[in-house]
């Protein structure tokens, strides 16, 4: 194949992205896009220069055309029309969350093999520099034993756009835990490279979109009434990995907080702690690193800790169309997928039940 003709289903607020990413990519081109609302079609297709204009997604998937699918519509919609995708002879990259459960996204990995097909998910917050240099540094040992984390994405006062999808069970599957709490999770695992979960305890909470409250300016989305705001905009779990690794996971799209925004991982080692966050105060929200050891009796911060970067070009996009290429291997492998999803499943679970979950993959 000398060239990756990518279809997008999908043209709200993400969309744009893999245009941008890839409008430079010498082997990609975006040849056609469906959404169901005709005005974004047409907006994004003048916008990126985009020829086809299919108007349902059997069109889009009979295309010979198209090799690759790029799936960026609502939740609900993610495994469904990667299903059909996969069915239908395409490569798919799919936007996070991977499912509105686990036992759907199993489903995916069946598929998958039996296509032979590439897939991968969209975890984009794995691509940039520091969260590639601290998983390098702890694979190499340089923090000892990781054997805590603390993952922290709290917005103060940043729920998506009110009545739309994003609040909407139906469409969403959960609010903040899968909006927001997924990439924070995710991007833990990667860097203590353990995906393997044990149990969870977790509670989730609504107490600022059910009241018409906490709007932030996130999301761009068609307001509808009858979209009710009916998921959690709070979250909270402690994590055990294997390895005798626990994570605690704060998440929030609204809460009454001293500070602005928290978004970060620290990894807790028997060596050093590594933390990886956007440090707004700093660095202008740009994520960056910091190595925390003890030499000679005193702490030591390193800003700039050197560490091995494996796609240099910090891109899920690019990453997915050079595995198509089969010139590079995805940075998410399906297995990892479900592993989130299953710790996401067992959040809600627990928080329903009130009691600690084992979690099964
Ligand atoms: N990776 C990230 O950081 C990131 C950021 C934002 C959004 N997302 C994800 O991307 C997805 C889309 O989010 P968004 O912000 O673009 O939403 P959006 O509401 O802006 O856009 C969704 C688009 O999908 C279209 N659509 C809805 N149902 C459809 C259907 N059944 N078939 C075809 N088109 C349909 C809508 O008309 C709309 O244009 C979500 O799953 C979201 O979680 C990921």
């Amino acid at each position: 194949m000398s060239t990756v003709n990518i279809g997008i289903i999908g043209a709200g607020a993400i969309a744009p992205s893999l245009c941008n990413a890839l409008a430079k990519h010498p082997k990609a081109k975006v040849v056609a896009d469906f959404d169901l609302h005709a005005g974004r079609q047409a907006k994004l297709c003048d916008q990126f220069a985009i020829a086809k204009r299919p108007r349902s997604l059997e069109e889009l998937l009979a295309d010979d055309e198209v090799d690759a699918i790029y799936v960026a519509v609502p939740n609900k919609f993610h495994v469904p029309y990667t299903l059909a995708a996969l069915a239908a002879g395409k490569h798919v990259i799919a936007e996070k969350p991977f499912a509105m459960n686990l036992a759907e996204a199993r489903k995916v990995k069946a598929a998958v093999k039996k296509s032979g097909k590439v897939w991968m998910l969209g975890m984009n917050r794995r691509y940039p520099t520091a969260m590639q240099k601290a998983r390098a540094l702890v694979a190499k040992g340089v923090i000892g034993e990781a054997y805590h984390a603390k993952a922290r994405w709290q917005r103060r006062w940043g729920c998506p756009r009110l009545q739309t999808w994003f609040g909407h069970k139906a469409l969403s599957g959960g609010g903040c835990l899968l909006d927001i709490g997924v990439h924070m999770l995710d991007q833990t695992l990667f860097i203590a490279d353990n995906f393997a979960p044990v149990t969870c305890s977790g509670s989730v909470y609504g107490k600022f979109g059910h009241r018409g409250q906490g709007e932030g300016g996130w999301g761009q989305s068609d307001r509808d009434p009858k979209m009710t705001f009916d998921v959690e905009d709070f979250a909270n779990a402690h994590i055990r990995l294997a390895k005798g690794m626990s994570v605690d996971l704060d998440v929030s799209w609204a809460a009454h907080m001293p500070t602005g925004n928290v978004m970060e991982t620290i990894i807790y080692g028997t060596e050093g702690t590594l933390w990886v966050g956007q440090d707004e105060a700093v660095a202008g929200g740009k994520e960056t690193i910091r190595l925390c050891t003890r030499r000679r009796q005193e702490f030591v911060v390193d800003l700039d800790p050197k560490a091995k970067v494996a796609y240099p070009h910090c891109d899920r996009f690019t990453n997915f169309v050079n595995a198509i290429l089969g010139k590079e291997q995805p940075c998410v492998t399906i297995d990892q997928a479900l592993a989130v999803q299953a710790i996401l499943d067992g959040i809600y679970k627990s928080s329903a039940d009130r009691r600690e979950v084992r979690i099964k993959l």
